[in-house]
């Protein structure tokens, strides 16, 4: 019997309508247009505005296109994971929101936390369940609401960020095509370079807490570029290497979009040209779990069936990863 392989058969995102673009950022902290182009590539990103809203929306959204989309009926889908750091809530998972949101009666949810890597990990995960034969169609959303945990006071920050979500469906395959390699790390000794102080059992939320700015993102910065210039090169480079594609072979390389100097170092190590790199980073900027599925979207009009696709992700933990795709549609 041939191999059960997952492939995506669908991809959707969606992104909330309020722009927030680099002069409105000029306004709130003491920055310029010209300094975060220059040291993130980022012009503008998308937030989530009004009351009562959080990344279950954002996801429910996508997966409800997604099903439209790929003519998919809600109670046809046996699994969803949702990828997120910003869950609507600490429990339950916001996976079991989503598939409440979008009607999906019959499938069972969890979520995975693995910061910017989330998505792959999700995507990792979600191609055993479909490799085993049990599971025919399984819905992974990658979704942040990076808003809601951004210091909008904090300038090394809050010019980073964006709010999104995006989904893709993942159906069993016995041709060459899907899901055909994966490769995923984590160093959680790493965990100090960027976090979130409280609201975990370790620091449960306080006025102290709140009055010290510690439920929001805290990075520093340079630490993390290091890493992640030669983490996601090294990952990038390591899957082509062991499945003998070289640069003619690429079509496309998706890479999560943190920093545009990150994505052009990974680029050149993989000895890709620009014109082959999937980058929307100076209209989202980091929607953190969005953003591999995002870049997905934008471009899945110009994939062709047998394209080879190299997914690369690198975020807090640290956590990295990279897949190879050849895409199925
Ligand atoms: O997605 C998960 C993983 N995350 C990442 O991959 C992010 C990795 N890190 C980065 O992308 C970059 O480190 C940043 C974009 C966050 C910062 O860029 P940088 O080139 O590393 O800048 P820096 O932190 O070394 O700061 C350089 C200067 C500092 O001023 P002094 O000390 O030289 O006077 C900062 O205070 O730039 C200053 N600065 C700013 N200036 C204007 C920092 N943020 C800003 C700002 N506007 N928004």
């Amino acid at each position: 019997m041939s191999k059960i392989r997952a492939k995506i058969s669908g991809v959707n995102a969606w992104v909330p309508p309020y722009i927030l673009t680099n002069k409105e950022l000029e306004t709130m902290v003491d920055t310029t247009d010209d300094w975060i182009v220059s040291r993130t590539g980022i012009r503008e990103r998308h937030i989530q505005k009004g009351e009562g809203l959080g990344t279950s929306d954002m996801g429910a959204e996508a997966v409800k296109g997604l099903l439209e989309k790929t003519g998919t009926k809600p109670e046809e889908i046996d699994l969803l994971i949702c990828a997120t750091v910003t869950p609507d809530m600490m429990f339950p998972a916001t996976g079991n929101i989503i598939s409440d949101k979008a009607g999906l009666r019959n499938a069972f949810s969890f979520d995975i936390n693995a910061a910017c890597s989330g998505f792959l990990f999700a995507v990792i995960t979600a191609s055993k369940f479909v490799e085993t034969g049990q599971y025919k169609k399984v819905i992974v959303v990658g979704g942040d609401k990076m808003s809601g945990i951004t210091d909008y006071a904090t300038r090394e920050t809050c010019i980073l960020f964006g709010d999104a979500a995006g989904a893709i469906l993942l159906e069993p395959t016995t041709e060459e095509i899907g899901i055909m390699d994966t490769i995923a790390g984590t160093d959680g000794s790493g965990r100090n370079y960027l976090h979130m102080k409280a609201g975990g059992s370790l620091k449960p939320p306080t006025h102290e807490t709140v009055d010290a700015k510690e439920h929001y993102i805290y990075q520093e910065g340079q630490p993390v570029f290091k890493f992640a210039v030669t983490r996601m090169a090294d990952v990038s480079a390591e899957i082509m290497e062991r499945n003998n594609l070289t640069a003619d072979d690429i079509a496309y390389l998706v890479p999560h979009q943190a920093n545009l100097r990150i994505i052009d170092a990974t680029a050149r190590r993989m000895g890709v040209g620009k014109e082959k790199v999937m980058i929307n980073i100076e209209r989202y900027g980091n929607t953190t779990d969005a953003t591999i599925p995002l870049c997905l979207w934008e471009w899945e009009k110009k994939l062709k069936k047998g394209d080879n696709i190299i997914l690369a992700a690198f975020g807090g933990g640290f956590t990295w990863g990279s897949i190879w795709v050849k895409w199925a549609y």
